[in-house]
């Protein structure tokens, strides 16, 4: 079993492994040097995807930390909190946009990937974790079914500022989410993600329907 794992995988139970030996987790000694090295060596820079993203932020240290074992309370309140310290809301006070153009962002995987132009605006992917339309039936099912959001709902201010939370940074609600942190990392802008809002929201998107 053990051999026919993926070096990759190796690497990173290597990492959990040392993670948990080490106790206190803080963002500079998540992994050991020559564990760092390891990996800097098995990944090449290709275009946007740097080297950089094998570095973890606090939050992915803890989470990896956690990785094999329960999340301590403590720690799973400290994630939230410090995922809360992140949320900007709308300066406007608007949470709404276009909801056609919030179905072409969560329809759209690119952005990120390291043949994707820089100078384009990111997708959001939604729809490779979350049923949202009915229309659309190639969907994962990581995520809950966001089909009928507002439907279910409603339409208040407090479960819209929950829903920009959520979108903004995930983390805010659930420690160590598998949802991607799309304002804070800055995969999406405001106006992005107030159309994807409306997606949710707007009575007459084929969410709602
Ligand atoms: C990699 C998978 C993944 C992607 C991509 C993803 N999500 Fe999620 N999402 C989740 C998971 C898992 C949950 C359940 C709660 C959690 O674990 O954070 C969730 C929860 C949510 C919730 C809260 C639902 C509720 O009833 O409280 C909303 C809203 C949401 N996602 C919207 C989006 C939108 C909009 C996008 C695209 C911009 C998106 N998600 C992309 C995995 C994903």
């Amino acid at each position: 079993m053990h051999s026919r794992r993926h070096p990759i995988r190796n690497a990173i139970l290597v990492i959990v492994g040392f993670v948990a030996l080490a106790g206190e987790v803080g963002a500079a000694d998540l992994v050991a040097p020559s564990v760092q090295k390891t990996l800097e060596a098995s990944f090449s820079a290709k275009g946007q995807a740097t080297l950089a993203r094998l570095a973890q932020d606090k939050t992915q240290g803890l989470c990896t930390h956690y990785a094999t074992s329960p999340i301590p309370a403590k720690v799973v309140t400290e994630i939230t909190a410090m995922g809360f310290a992140t949320i900007k809301y709308p300066a406007d006070g608007e949470y709404l946009g276009d909801w056609q153009r919030g179905e072409q962002i969560a329809q759209s995987g690119l952005g990120k990937q390291s043949s994707d132009d820089v100078e384009k605006p990111a997708g959001g992917n939604c729809y490779a974790c979350h049923e949202l339309t009915k229309a659309e039936i190639a969907h994962g099912n990581l995520g809950p079914s966001l089909y009928h959001y507002g439907k279910l709902h409603g339409d208040n201010d407090v479960v819209k500022k929950y829903t920009w939370g959520k979108i903004y940074n995930a983390e805010a609600f659930t420690a160590c989410s598998s949802m991607p942190r799309f304002g804070h990392k800055g995969i999406l802008t405001a106006a992005q993600m107030k159309d994807l809002m409306s997606l949710l929201f707007d009575p007459r998107s084929p969410v709602n329907q």
